[in-house]
């Protein structure tokens, strides 16, 4: 599914390098790498503000924390994403709110959340936190305008989607505030954990830094409740180096998916037509990229029949394939008290049994690509 190696071997004195340097320095927490990846964090994205955090997760909650979202607030997000994007709306004493995705870009519906402010649960959100999910930012206008007209926070789950752009603006930059990954298995990828917030809010970023700091402006008082979340120096050095590339390597994804679905049309197995498919499907459905967004292919996800045993098929020939999510957050045991049941968010649930992710990262060969295609057409025959 992923073979980090193959990104290691290129820059290892490199990385290796920049790991000195923090040895030399003895900064092992913030400090000058992580500092200078900031600066230059925030320079690739566009965005005021950039501070490294110690994890995907931990961004999202200081995200949340510092814009004021708390108890007796909620804040609508998707069912169809990684546990943390509902976790940290509970971490930070608010209550997930979730509305239904659109089948074509498995992104939070506007038109969903639209529905949902207006039902029972809609008097107390505060804020939308909209996840960019496998590398693809939600569609933004219709966002932009319904924080707009009800005066709500956007909080980007940018975790997947390190250089992904809606009309050239990059995902970081979008909403009011936004948290992103560094897990080893991101586009741009941490040593270890690591995370970072962004926002062009000098407002936001002062309460992030304090917040990320125990709640300390001044060493020792403590203005607020907040934690332990600081990115640790080594990592900050990994990735100020690995940022150099991450253009590169997300152009390289965009090139082996143009490829993936050259090679589905080729073998006759993109199924034909717009998403929802009625009827037998004989193909996949493959992934889009929406008119307006730049994708940068952190998944490949097709939706395939009888996707579970595919999978075993794969597996049999030694080929990665992953479920990115088989289980929407709904349906999860630690959020059985958000009250919601099975068959409330249908398109979750159908992309929960249909989706599954191909092997794509920047150094994956032409021919290993063949073999994943040639093998999936070898099951649907
Ligand atoms: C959509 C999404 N949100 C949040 C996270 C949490 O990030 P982390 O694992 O760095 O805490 C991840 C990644 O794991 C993710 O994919």
């Amino acid at each position: 599914m992923l073979d980090l190696k193959r990104q290691y071997a290129p820059i290892h004195q490199e990385l290796l390098d920049a790991l000195g340097r923090v040895l030399e320095t003895q900064q092992f927490i913030l400090g000058g790498e992580v500092a200078a990846f900031e600066k230059a964090a925030a320079e690739q994205l566009g965005a005021s503000h950039a501070l490294g955090c110690s994890s995907g997760t931990d961004a999202l909650w200081l995200a949340l924390a510092a814009a004021g979202i708390e108890s007796g607030q909620a804040v609508v997000t998707t069912p169809f994403s990684f546990f943390a994007s509902a976790s940290s709306i509970l971490r930070a004493g608010a209550t997930p709110v979730l509305a239904d995705i659109d089948p074509v870009s498995f992104n939070l519906s506007a038109a969903a959340v639209s529905a949902v402010l207006d039902g029972p649960r809609g008097a107390a959100v505060r804020a939308i936190l909209p996840v960019h999910l496998y590398g693809q930012t939600i569609e933004w206008p219709s966002f932009s305008r319904l924080a707009r007209e009800r005066g709500l926070t956007i909080v980007e789950d940018a975790a997947q989607a390190w250089g992904a752009e809606w009309n050239g603006v990059k995902a970081g930059g979008l909403g009011n505030i936004a948290a992103f990954s560094f897990y080893p298995t991101k586009n741009l990828s941490a040593a270890g954990d690591a995370g970072m917030v962004t926002t062009n809010s000098a407002e936001l970023a002062e309460r992030v830094k304090m917040l990320r700091q125990q709640g300390m402006r001044r060493r020792y008082y403590h203005d607020e409740l907040g934690w332990n979340a600081r990115m640790d120096g080594f990592q900050g050095a990994v990735l100020a180096v690995k940022l150099k590339y991450i253009c590169a390597w997300n152009e390289a994804r965009r090139a082996l998916a143009a490829r993936y679905h050259a090679l589905f049309a080729q073998a006759g197995l993109a199924e034909a037509g717009n998403y929802p498919v009625h009827g037998p499907v004989h193909g996949v459905v493959l992934p889009r990229e929406l008119p307006g967004a730049h994708h940068v292919w952190h998944q490949y996800v097709i939706r395939a029949p009888r996707r579970d045993a595919l999978r075993e098929f794969l597996t049999a020939r030694a080929i990665g394939s992953e479920i990115y999510y088989p289980l929407p957050l709904h349906q999860q045991e630690a959020l059985k008290s958000l009250g919601y049941a099975a068959g409330d968010f249908p398109e979750a649930e159908r992309a929960a049994r249909e989706v599954l992710a191909l092997p794509i990262y920047p150094e994956l060969r032409e021919d290993e690509q063949q073999t994943v295609v040639a093998a999936i057409a070898e099951f649907l025959s």
